[in-house]
């Protein structure tokens, strides 16, 4: 399973090579036009006026850029950078001391905020809307509250499931920013400027391919490139031409649309032990053994967006050109 591209985690090399592809500025954010338009208006309006900028919420699935676009934002703003994930915050007072910390116009970023726990998120709720933290102190007929200010912030939350955020969390984002799938010229675009930056010399039509391969992701189209250019180094001169990235492509059994064997698993599982469906997610993981938010939030996506499969209130369905690119006999259930 080393062997696998599309995954949800990442693994040491990648967060080394990731680090050095990350791009700094918003001018070198490839794609996200509407995205990067009402972030470069609210960042210069915060900016001229020296205030926060309005809390940020950046959905959408893994690898599409939101840990990056967290830092551009702040680079823009030409403000500290703070990082914590939901699942690391444990209790309240842990949260209740980062916020403490912040300094004036600060921008914290919390990966993962669906996964924070109750608690934690209520002392969120005041310190977003009014830059405080409300304390109970003593117990009983005695007990009193406390309200403790801290210093304007930023809070930029990154989410793969927007759906999982609780109402009053939500309500306190001021910016909404839902990340797409990027189209293989956008992809393209961003595997050429990683070549560059990894010295990799590459053809037009092979980065062209690789991006098309690469399910709209530009973590998957990186990391495909790197793959490439090990194929490239042992089988050719090292230049990266389309036909090395279709043998290279080839023996890592991803296909021409980019699936791999667990897309194929995923369709082949729905269509053949299930007649096409519906099938529930929680069926579908167990007969594939696949995690099931795997499942929903790293291969659906790209499936979805295919046209190869639809979610139904009962469930999963296979679509016809799923059947097509498998090279199954379809008949409309
Ligand atoms: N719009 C973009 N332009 C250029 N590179 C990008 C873009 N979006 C993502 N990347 C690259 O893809 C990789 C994954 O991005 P990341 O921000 O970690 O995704 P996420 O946090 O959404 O999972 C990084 O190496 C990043 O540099
Ligand atoms: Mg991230």
């Amino acid at each position: 399973m080393e062997d696998r591209f599309i995954t949800s985690s990442k693994n040491w090399t990648d967060a080394e090579i990731e680090n050095s592809l990350r791009p700094t500025a918003l001018t070198q954010y490839v794609g996200q036009q509407k995205v990067k338009d009402s972030l470069k208006v609210y960042i210069q309006a915060a900016k001229s006026r020296k205030d926060a900028l309005d809390h940020v919420l950046l959905y959408g699935p893994p690898g599409l850029g939101k840990t990056t676009l967290a830092h551009i934002i702040a680079n823009e703003l030409g403000s500290q950078f703070k990082v914590t994930s939901g699942p690391a915050i444990e209790h309240a007072a842990d949260l209740a001391a980062i916020l403490t910390n912040l300094g004036k116009n600060d921008v914290l970023f919390i990966d993962e905020i669906h996964r924070l726990n109750k608690s934690v998120e209520e002392i969120l709720y005041p310190a977003m809307e009014d830059f405080a933290l409300d304390f109970i102190v003593g117990k009983g007929p005695s007990a009193k509250n406390m309200r403790l200010k801290i210093q304007p912030f930023t809070l930029i939350g990154a989410t793969t499931k927007a759906g999982m955020l609780t109402g009053p969390l939500r309500d306190r984002f001021g910016v909404i920013c839902r990340l797409e799938l990027y189209e293989p010229a956008e992809l393209q675009e961003i595997i050429t400027r990683s070549a560059g930056i990894l010295n990799i010399d590459i053809d037009a039509d092979a980065s062209l391919n690789i991006a098309k391969r690469s399910r709209g992701t530009p973590r998957i189209a990186n990391r495909l490139l790197k793959r490439v250019r090990d194929y490239a180094e042992v089988l050719g001169s090292g230049k990266i031409t389309k036909e090395i990235t279709d043998q290279a492509l080839a023996k890592m059994e991803i296909d021409d649309l980019g699936l791999d064997f667990i897309d194929r698993k995923i369709l082949d599982s729905i269509i053949n032990k299930f007649g096409g469906g519906p099938v529930g997610l929680d069926t579908l993981s167990a007969t594939t053994s696949e995690d099931s938010g795997t499942i929903e939030d790293v291969y659906e996506p790209y499936l979805l967006q295919l046209g190869f499969i639809a979610r139904t209130p009962r469930g999963r369905v296979a679509l016809e050109p799923a059947y097509k690119h498998l090279g199954l006999p379809y008949t409309e259930n």
